[in-house]
């Protein structure tokens, strides 16, 4: 799906700016409460690359220190959907003992997170592994899958984009989150 505008497409705003800068606030303070009873400073790991931007506004909000690090997964879906997640890139941040917090920019079926939950972190010892979505869309989760610890908003089964979500690599750059005009119901 090819566009000349940022808006191009984008048949409504499903959270604009200041919707998505009280949400990140409010899931900031919750995740802020948690951390100190902990008194450690967690270590958010985004999954690339759609979590960057609300991964860059989640930082700034937190009034605690954390450290931040990255994973990306290559999921495989629709014609492709044989095979399992695989992981393309790794944390360079030693994890034994941290508090791990996954940072992701939607939960659909949990196939993404539930590898990296329940597969892959497992070898570091972190002393908790918690999940923090902006966006929970839990109509296709597939049974046993993993639940968020932390999230923006509970959406319908709605193809978005923007703020760090994608549709074939474009409409990340949006500063709001948008319904496509004739999206997919959901992504294959
Ligand atoms: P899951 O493994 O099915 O939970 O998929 C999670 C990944 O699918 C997310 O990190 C997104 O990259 C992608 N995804 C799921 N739903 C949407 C959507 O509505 N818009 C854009 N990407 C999505
Ligand atoms: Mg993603």
């Amino acid at each position: 799906m090819r566009r000349t505008t940022k808006s191009q497409q984008v048949a409504r705003v499903l959270f604009s700016e200041a919707q998505l800068s009280a949400m990140v606030g409010r899931v900031a303070r919750e995740i802020e409460r948690d951390y100190r009873a902990l008194g450690e400073p967690p270590v958010l790991l985004g999954v690339l690359n759609g979590s960057v931007v609300f991964l860059s506004d989640l930082m700034r909000a937190l009034e605690i220190p954390c450290d931040v690090d990255f994973v990306a997964v290559q999921s495989y879906r629709g014609e492709r959907s044989t095979g399992a997640p695989q992981l393309r890139l790794s944390p360079k941040t030693p994890l034994a003992g941290r508090h791990v917090l996954v940072v992701e920019d939607i939960l659909d079926t949990g196939v993404t997170l539930s590898y990296l939950c329940r597969e892959y972190l497992p070898q570091f010892d972190a002393a908790s592994v918690k999940l923090c979505a902006l966006l929970d869309k839990p109509s296709r989760r597939l049974p046993g899958a993993v639940c968020a610890d932390y999230a923006g908003a509970v959406i319908p089964d709605l193809f978005v984009v923007g703020y760090g979500l994608d549709y074939d690599e474009a409409y990340r750059d949006l500063p709001y989150i948008g319904v496509l005009s004739g999206a997919p119901e959901h992504k294959e």
